[in-house]
């Protein structure tokens, strides 16, 4: 029987592409530029306005950045965000680390695990390295440690309607649309829906049955 969640269990993963390594203070210094990255603030709701600075206030369940050069944390002050979140028992933070450069592009996190009903929350952001299949394997690997490791029932997302991209990579992994809040982000004096996608235990299970190690590829061709 899996053991109870435990997100005080911060591992680290290898793929093909990307290993995702435990987030720590060790960080701040690398992560800090890839903040500034302007499509990760808008796409992650982190500002309201292409030219305006980050939602004032506390980290959020950022950090992003907001869409000048200047990241609204200094180097130290990402280094204690992140020294919290690796001690943190409701989250996981991984930096995705390119395994071909050795460079860190991004994170993967696990976030609000609500132990009693075996669910959790999930998001991504990549900078500068998109579309090079990174965040789809980072997908995956996120879910499989949330389902075979941690043994969730149940992982939850949201997604701006203005991000087909990530819907698609949500939707590839087996993520369902399960509803919209709608107008749920002001953008640029626009509306923007944010819809609610999930994926249950058993629809991972059914995906990567019979997928070496568990983690999807390519669906197989059409047999004849
Ligand atoms: C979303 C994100 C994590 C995906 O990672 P990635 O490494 O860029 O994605 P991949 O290269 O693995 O896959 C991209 C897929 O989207 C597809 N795609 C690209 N642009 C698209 C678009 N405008 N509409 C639909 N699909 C699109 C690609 O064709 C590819 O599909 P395929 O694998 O079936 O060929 C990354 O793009 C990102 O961080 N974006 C900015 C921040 C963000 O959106 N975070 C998520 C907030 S909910």
């Amino acid at each position: 029987m899996t053991p109870a969640p435990d997100f005080s269990r911060k591992q680290a993963q290898a793929g093909q592409l990307v290993r995702l390594v435990p987030a720590g203070r060790e960080h701040a210094t690398v992560l800090h530029p890839l903040l500034a990255d302007a499509e990760v603030s808008r796409l992650t709701g982190t500002v309201h306005s292409s030219t305006g600075p980050a939602h004032p206030g506390s980290e959020g369940d950022g950090p992003a950045a907001d869409p000048g050069s200047q990241v609204p944390w200094s180097v130290d002050e990402l280094a204690e965000i992140y020294e919290r979140w690796s001690r943190a028992e409701d989250r996981i933070v991984w930096v995705i680390e390119e395994i071909a450069t050795g460079r860190v592009v991004g994170e993967s996190v696990l976030n609000d695990l609500d132990g009693g009903n075996l669910s959790c929350g999930f998001r991504i952001w990549i900078s500068g390295s998109r579309d090079r299949g990174l965040g789809s394997e980072a997908v995956d690997m996120t879910l499989r440690h949330a389902f075979e490791d941690q043994g969730l029932h149940r992982v939850s997302l949201e997604v701006y309607a203005f991000n087909p991209r990530a819907r698609h990579v949500y939707e590839k992994a087996g993520f369902s649309l399960e509803g919209t809040l709608r107008e749920a982000l002001l953008f640029d004096g626009t509306w923007v829906d944010a819809h609610v996608m999930g994926i249950l235990a058993e629809e991972w299970r059914s995906r990567t049955r019979d997928r070496p190690g568990g983690i999807p590829t390519d669906p197989p061709p059409a047999g004849p």
